[in-house]
């Protein structure tokens, strides 16, 4: 099993609730979101919303990011635990956007340029340069995103926010319209990214169980209940406890196929 210990809070989502006109879309939405701490190992937090289609993943999301105002209750982030702000969470939507106009290695420029500190062009060639090596982008950045496949403007628009330096990353379904090995990729992208800072926290917005599963520590599952209107947190999902996060393999073990199906018939 592995050790590790939940510390500062990170992200309080307190009684969320959103209304149009008189539909209710969110109902008292509560969850709370932890450092996760490991002897020895850098790690940061990845985190899932599960629902299905419909259920209101998208509008949480951009509440989450400050983007548009719950008809009432809170988020608060950071270890001071202030409101949310527009750009103070990256933001990967469920269709993308690059400037179609400015080449890959200009998208990325923008955010470095977006950071909140003076980076020279010198220091800007040498992260970009570093990232696109790492994430197979190097022969790219010279072209402009509409010639690039769709897997590869997600890995460059998943960068773009990183270099923003925000250390919460909300991603709408960055699974969606992926091949399985394409998937696989993103995955590693990920992991990596939430591995490169402790306080790193990635928040991902899916209907892809399996794939999003695979990355979490944890889920929130958000669905309806019998007689009441407008979805809510129904269950977390601790895979640390379960023993399966943090495991490249776990998409093949049996408990974790059980757990998968367990929550496909919960939304
Ligand atoms: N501006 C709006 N005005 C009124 N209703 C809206 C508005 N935007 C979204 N909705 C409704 O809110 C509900 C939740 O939508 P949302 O986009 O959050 O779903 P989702 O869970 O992200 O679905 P998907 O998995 O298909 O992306 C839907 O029923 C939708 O019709
Ligand atoms: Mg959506």
């Amino acid at each position: 099993m592995n050790t590790y210990k939940k510390e500062g809070l990170l992200l309080k989502a307190t009684n969320i609730n959103l209304k149009y006109d008189t539909r209710q879309i969110l109902r008292d939405v509560n969850f709370e979101i932890f450092d996760v701490v490991r002897p020895n190992i850098l790690q940061g937090q990845v985190v899932s919303l599960i629902g299905r289609s419909g259920i209101g993943k998208t509008q949480l999301f951009r509440i989450l990011a400050g983007l548009i105002e719950p008809t009432s209750g809170t988020v608060t982030i950071g270890l001071d635990q202030k409101p949310v702000k527009p750009g103070e969470v990256g933001v990967i939507p469920q269709n993308y956007i690059l400037f179609n106009h400015r080449t890959i290695y200009n998208n990325l420029r923008i955010g470095l340029s977006n950071c909140g500190k003076p980076v020279s062009d010198k220091e800007a060639e040498d992260i970009i340069g570093n990232y696109a090596k790492k994430f197979e982008l190097q022969d790219h950045l010279k072209k402009f995103p509409a010639q690039l496949s769709g897997g590869q403007r997600q890995r460059v628009s998943i960068i773009q926010q990183v270099l923003t330096g925000n250390k919460f990353i909300l991603l709408d379904e960055p699974f969606s319209g992926l091949d399985p090995v394409m998937k696989d990729k993103v995955d590693e992208l990920l992991l990596q990214i939430s591995n490169m800072n402790e306080e790193n926290t990635l928040i991902i917005v899916s209907h892809d169980i399996i794939n999003t599963l695979a990355l979490s520590d944890t889920a929130f599952i958000l669905a309806g209940e019998k007689g009441k209107e407008g979805a809510t947190i129904t269950e977390v999902i601790d895979l640390m406890d379960l023993g399966f996060a943090w495991n490249p393999h776990i998409k093949a073990d049996h408990h974790f196929q059980d757990l998968v199906i367990d929550i496909k018939s919960k939304i």
